[in-house]
């Protein structure tokens, strides 16, 4: 491995600990040296009996990692200055996470530092947008399998794909997570979340160039509250339906939360052509609108860069969906869009109390297809127009 991956100084400031016993071990101890491989870190992080604190306080060149567990005791990984990650996509040898976290019960990621992701040659080779089975760029930081933990304080910035990706996760909360990534910056979701249950995330602020946060398949219980989204694709649900085997989305609350300058707010998408599956119990209230292009959506005809051949239907049943309390401005006139499945009509779907205008007092106009919502309060604009 090349100069890339030196970590120097950052041997001297990883400690080992386990923190049942109260014990902290430098990890010059267990082999990493000056000047050392990459790997030998790898080796301590891999130690499946022993727990793990880290802490750095400067800027660090850092290789990719897997943190597996599971381990004695609870583990922290207490980042205090900015672990950069190599830019060129070759020294991930195909992997799709830069730090991974995999296998730990009760870890708190925390200390205020940055992950560099250092996108910006990577964003230029994303093809996503021509190929739907596009090459695999690396994510920032991925949670696989990680339960009962807490993520707080600490920055993602310009991730080469998504930001933090969750894999069947339980009972994690985010709290003052930030993310930046320029506007443009191709596939770099904030968050997103797959197959996970019990998940809050809140006070984030996320910037970026696609979604702020995106839901998967599979995920239950999940809260979102107090969360600031812009520049962005929203706060989204889905894309569901893409393929086979997709699990239930249930359980989704996205409360007391602000979008600024984003093109979408809130919003519900599954590909058309789609094998069968539910969404329900979802929930989008007390939230904020500054000049969003597309604040309230459900999209079943969900197909970025017209990559769909087959243009029948989305079986993807919606239902129970409330969107309650949404206020502020909307950059386009037709503030709210639901264009729900011909062949599974989105059913239960509450709107109460929106007050939208375009741009500063404008009239805005509501599209509903296949969707008969149930209204109360005020319905600015008039519901289903
Ligand atoms: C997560 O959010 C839910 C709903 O707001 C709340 O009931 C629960 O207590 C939260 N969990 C934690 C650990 O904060
Ligand atoms: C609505 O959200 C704001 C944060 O954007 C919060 O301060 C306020 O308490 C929330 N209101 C209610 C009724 O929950």
């Amino acid at each position: 491995m090349g100069k890339n991956f030196s970590i120097a100084t950052v041997s001297l400031l990883l400690l080992l600990a386990s923190t049942n016993a109260g014990q902290v071990f430098d990890v010059k101890s267990y082999g990493a040296k000056p000047n050392g491989d990459i790997t030998q870190v790898q080796t301590l992080f891999t130690l499946k009996t022993n727990c793990l604190e880290s802490c750095v306080s400067r800027a660090y060149e850092l290789g990719p990692v897997t943190l597996l567990g599971p381990c004695k005791g609870a583990i922290e990984f207490n980042l205090q200055g900015t672990l950069q990650s190599p830019s060129d996509v070759e020294s991930f040898k195909g992997k799709d996470g830069w730090v991974v976290f995999e296998k730990i019960d009760s870890l708190t990621v925390s200390g205020g530092g940055v992950f560099d992701g250092k996108g910006q040659t990577a964003w230029q080779k994303n093809n996503c947008a021509k190929e739907s089975n596009c090459d695999k760029l690396p994510m920032n930081i991925r949670f696989n399998f990680i339960t009962n933990s807490i993520v707080q304080d600490i920055t993602s910035k310009d991730s080469k794909f998504f930001h933090i990706n969750l894999l069947e996760c339980k009972n994690l909360q985010f709290q003052h997570v930030t993310i930046t990534a320029p506007a443009d910056s191709p596939n770099t979701d904030g968050i997103h979340i797959g197959r996970s249950s019990q998940i809050n995330i809140t006070n984030a602020n996320i910037g970026t160039g696609d979604d702020c946060i995106s839901i998967g398949d599979g995920n239950h219980d999940i809260t979102i509250n107090q969360v600031t989204c812009g520049p962005g694709h929203g706060i989204s649900v889905g894309s569901l339906g893409k393929y086979e085997n997709e699990q239930p989305v249930s359980g989704i609350r996205v409360i007391g939360s602000t979008f600024i300058n984003t093109d979408n707010g809130v919003r519900i998408k599954t590909w058309p052509a789609s094998p069968v599956g539910t969404a329900s119990d979802m929930h989008f209230e007390n939230i904020t609108m500054k000049n969003v292009a597309n604040p309230i959506l459900i999209d079943q005809n969900y197909c970025p860069n017209k990559q769909c051949s087959n243009e029948s239907p989305s079986k993807v049943k919606i239902s129970n969906v409330g969107f309650k309390d949404i206020r502020g401005t909307s950059s386009t006139q037709e503030a709210v869009k639901f264009i729900c499945s011909k062949s599974v009509p989105c059913q239960q779907v509450v709107v109460a109390d929106i007050d939208l205008t375009y741009k500063e007092g404008g009239s805005t106009t509501s599209t509903c297809v296949n969707v008969q919502p149930t209204t109360s309060g005020k319905q600015n604009p008039p519901a289903c127009t």
